[in-house]
């Protein structure tokens, strides 16, 4: 066995709750950005979906999730999810998190699509991400067990024997090797493969190439939930209208003033997330533009409740009170990610993981809004109390390797808006076969011209394997709509993939091999 201890990658809700969870167990978290930057946590608007209102139970929030999941939810693991939510809003509670209270001094619920409950629990209206993160920043950094090593990305794993030994890392043209007996993997989403996007610029799956490469199970690649209502102001990333804005009232309405999400599902805007965004996909196609008109939530009944969205409107010259919200969908959230077991394990001996990059079939084909931070704070306990029977030999040693060759950075910015645009275009809302081999087959030369040693190789495998995933599903299912297959069979399957298995199947798609990448 190597040396090292444990190494968490990622500095959001998931790495950083599993760190201290494991104290007072050393631990390296290696977060490429400053600590704060480059997490979809801190934007959270929503909440933490937990079951603790007088008639709520943690059996209506796991059926709730089932049901959202279409079929391919393990209601288990649903199950053990809801029944330990109310306990981690108490952890977050005891670290300083100050969660909002109705006007008798309980926990205000909000509501969101496809929730049966008032049942999201939120921090300064719309800041709940950014009131969790700061929590878990200030005990981490108080903390003497964490040492937290930022300015180094993680490239790859580095395999020994079947176990994981270490993790390449990359600055500019700086590698080096951090030594690891056990790396917890928290590198978040895969948002920023698409041209529309709610998530940060780290969240481009990093995590999911490298433990693909290192011989790690993928499941439900082709997963990839769109928020209906980012709002369109030219921003990339797209600023995020958050759901509890309907929860709390905002209707969706049409250039012809229709309100359109009536004649579509019985719940109007309340529908689950991938019926309201396929709808508004529909109606930017037809050329009717669709607004969010969220004036009375800006302006009667509660001026205060959304500040952040507020401010962010104000900021792009529109009044939420007085004016309607430009929209489109945007990708926002993975369903699809590295297997893990119920302690987090991946099938990779010495990796675990946690948070969005895994796939502990909790969200099926659909997440329910606001599962997943409760999900990344249920599995960074499960993962702590898995790793701490566990006896280390010391702390990591960093090791410079040779420098990479400069990267064509011009050439690379061009290939990544094409797939960044091919991606949304064919792998979004609505896809068909041809599209998708248009793009596998693009996705692959450009992978071929490239040195697997840049994080645009690792993007376009992640590229590659959604699509493959996606074509391999010949059906439609919750997220995931196939004009050429749009009904659901009557067997719900899971889609597993390793590295070898998608380029077998890629193959098939494409005229030649996908291009060979091994774990550096
Ligand atoms: P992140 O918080 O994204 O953290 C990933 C970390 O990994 C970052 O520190 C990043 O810098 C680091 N990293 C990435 N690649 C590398 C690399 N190669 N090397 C080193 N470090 C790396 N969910 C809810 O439940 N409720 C909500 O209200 C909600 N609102 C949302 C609003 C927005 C705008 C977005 C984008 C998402 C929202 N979600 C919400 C989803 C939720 O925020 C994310 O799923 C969750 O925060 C993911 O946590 P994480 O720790 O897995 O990843
Ligand atoms: C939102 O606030 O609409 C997003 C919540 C989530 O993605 O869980």
């Amino acid at each position: 066995m190597s040396q090292g201890g444990i190494v968490i990658i990622g500095a959001g809700i998931a790495g950083l709750s599993t760190a201290l969870r494991l104290a007072p167990a050393k631990v390296t978290v290696l977060a490429g950005a400053p600590l704060g930057e480059g997490s979809a946590t801190a934007w959270a608007q929503g909440g933490i979906a937990s079951a603790i209102g007088p008639e709520d139970r943690p059996e209506f929030h796991a059926e709730d999730t089932v049901k959202a999941g279409a079929g391919l939810v393990d209601p288990k693991r649903a199950l053990h999810l809801a029944q330990k939510a109310p306990g981690q809003i108490t952890w977050l509670q005891k670290l300083g998190v100050e969660f909002d209270v109705d006007s008798h001094g309980q926990l205000a619920l909000g509501r969101e699509a496809a929730h049966g409950k008032h049942r999201i629990v939120h921090a300064g209206g719309d800041g709940t991400g950014a009131a969790v993160m700061q929590a878990l920043i200030r005990l981490a950094q108080k903390t003497p067990s964490i040492h937290i090593l930022t300015g180094w990305f993680a490239q790859d794993l580095r395999v020994e024997n079947g176990a994981v030994t270490g993790i390449v890392l990359v600055n500019g043209v700086r590698r080096a090797v951090l030594s690891a007996e056990a790396v917890v993997l928290a590198t978040g989403g895969i948002g920023q493969i698409y041209a529309c996007t709610t998530n940060p610029g780290a969240a481009c799956g990093d995590g999911l190439a490298m433990a693909a490469r290192a011989g790690a199970e993928m499941a439900d690649l082709e997963f990839v939930q769109f928020h209906p209502t980012a709002l369109d102001i030219g921003k990339d990333p797209m600023p995020l209208l958050t759901e509890a804005l309907r929860g709390d009232g905002a209707i969706l309405v049409n250039s012809e003033g229709e309100r359109f999400m009536r004649s579509e599902h019985e719940l109007a805007e309340l529908a689950p997330r991938d019926v309201v965004a396929r709808a508004i996909w529909r109606q930017l196609q037809e050329g009717l533009r669709p607004v969010l008109d969220a004036r009375e939530c800006f302006a009667s009944r509660a001026p205060d409740k959304f500040p952040l969205i507020r401010e962010i409107c104000l900021q792009a010259g529109i009044d939420p009170a007085h004016q309607p919200l430009p929209l489109a969908p945007a990708a926002h959230y993975h369903m699809g990610g590295v297997v893990v077991d119920e302690k987090g394990r991946s099938t990779l001996k010495g990796l675990w993981v946690c948070g969005e990059a895994a796939c502990a079939f909790i969200h099926g084909a659909n997440r329910l809004a606001s599962n997943s931070l409760l999900e990344a704070l249920v599995y960074s306990q499960n993962i702590a109390e898995d790793l701490a029977g566990k006896v280390f030999t010391g702390p990591p040693s960093l090791r410079q390797m040779p420098d990479i060759p400069n990267p064509d950075v011009e050439n690379e910015k061009e290939l990544r808006v094409e797939l960044r645009r091919l991606m949304y275009d064919r792998l979004g809302l609505v896809r068909e076969k041809e599209g998708m081999t248009e793009a596998l087959k693009r996705f692959a030369e450009i992978a071929s011209t490239l040195s697997p040693h840049t994080r645009l190789s690792s993007q376009l495998l992640v590229a590659g394997m959604i699509t493959t995933c996606a074509l391999m599903r010949l059906e439609s299912r919750g997220a995931h709509f196939r004009l050429d297959y749009p009904k659901t069979s009557s067997i719900a399957k899971h889609t597993r993939l390793t590295f070898s298995s998608f380029r077998k199947n890629a193959a098939s798609y494409l005229d030649a091999a996908w291009p060979v990448e091994n774990a550096a």
